[in-house]
């Protein structure tokens, strides 16, 4: 398929050379900054997005390319009636490459079906979001330097939260990935991702309700926000939005080097005091997948950039 819809998609070592390529990025920014020269990413998001459009877009200013799109549905035709399909077509006529967040699970992949450009999934429903996964990884092998023998702790709303199944699914092929899944029992992961990952692959993991319980032996909590917008209704989103707090308290048992994640927004699930807590990775994290995506739209443009 043409682009990335699914994290499933890549190797591990493809993965890796992702990674690799976001690192020299980060170490020499100059050596790229003509790399896509001439070309046009299009960021069509039917969706809300700060860091997502905002980050792929920099990528593309970043690698010398230039960026057109939407940012509400309300402003493109999809709210004359016009299908997925179609949109990509005629935007295919524009674009180089394309970036889409859309509210329908599945949408981002049609429109790589129907596609003469690559697609990358920005955030499909409530199912996945396989470059926030990228992003995920390059900040893991940043602070932790390895994907195996690692005890993560993802705690929030793990029902509606994609970026949550897409790093799962990303982390149980590395040997001895232990997860420990927190959440209120209405939010708890999906029976797909209990069966078809986790179950399948014999890989170890606990559900439990209690954040404080599981703080001593992760090496990794990465804090989730419960999402609203895929509610059906508001009373149940205000009974369950503080199911969990992380506050400075809360950390005293928790490992030295910790490395506490959270792809963003934070509405409350974080205070803010815990940001000057050295633990605190999650705006490192936002910055990094500004690299990962440069390095991605690099390897679906087959963009080679001599890595020394
Ligand atoms: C996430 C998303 O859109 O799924 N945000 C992001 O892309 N960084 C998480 C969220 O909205 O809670």
């Amino acid at each position: 398929m043409n682009g990335l819809i699914d994290i499933m998609q890549l190797r591990t070592d493809e993965i890796d050379a992702l990674i690799k390529t976001a690192n020299d990025i980060i170490g020499n920014p100059q050596k790229y900054a003509q790399a896509c020269a001439g070309k046009k990413l299009a960021t069509l998001f039917f969706e809300p997005s700060t860091r997502t459009r905002l980050s792929f877009e920099a990528a593309m200013y970043e690698l010398g390319g230039h960026v057109l799109g939407f940012s509400e549905a309300a402003s493109s035709s999809s709210s004359k009636g016009e299908s997925v399909a179609d949109t990509v077509t005629v935007v295919g006529y524009y674009a180089d490459i394309i970036a889409m967040r859309h509210p329908k699970e599945g949408a981002p992949l049609v429109a790589a079906m129907k596609s003469s450009v690559p697609v990358i999934n920005a955030g499909d429903g409530g199912h996945n979001h396989p470059t926030q996964t990228l992003t995920d990884l390059l900040t893991i092998q940043r602070e932790k330097g390895r994907f195996d023998h690692l005890t993560v702790g993802l705690c929030g709303d793990l029902k509606f939260g994609r970026t949550v199944h897409s790093l799962i699914s990303a982390l149980s092929r590395y040997e001895k990935v232990k997860f420990v899944l927190i959440s209120p029992e209405e939010l708890v992961i999906p029976d797909y991702v209990r069966q078809e990952v986790l179950q399948k692959n014999n890989i170890d993991f606990v559900e439990t309700r209690d954040l404080e319980a599981a703080m001593p032996e992760l090496d990794i909590l990465y804090m989730t926000r419960v999402q609203r917008e895929r509610f059906f209704n508001e009373a149940d989103y205000i009974r369950l939005k503080d199911s969990y707090v992380l506050t400075v308290p809360k950390l005293q048992s928790a490992k030295s080097d910790l490395c506490v994640m959270h792809p963003l927004p934070r509405v409350n699930e974080i205070a803010v005091d815990v940001d000057d807590d050295p633990r605190a990775c999650y705006f490192k994290q936002a910055q990094n997948g500004k690299y990962i995506r440069m390095a991605l739209i690099l390897k679906l443009l087959g963009i080679e950039v001599d890595a020394q």
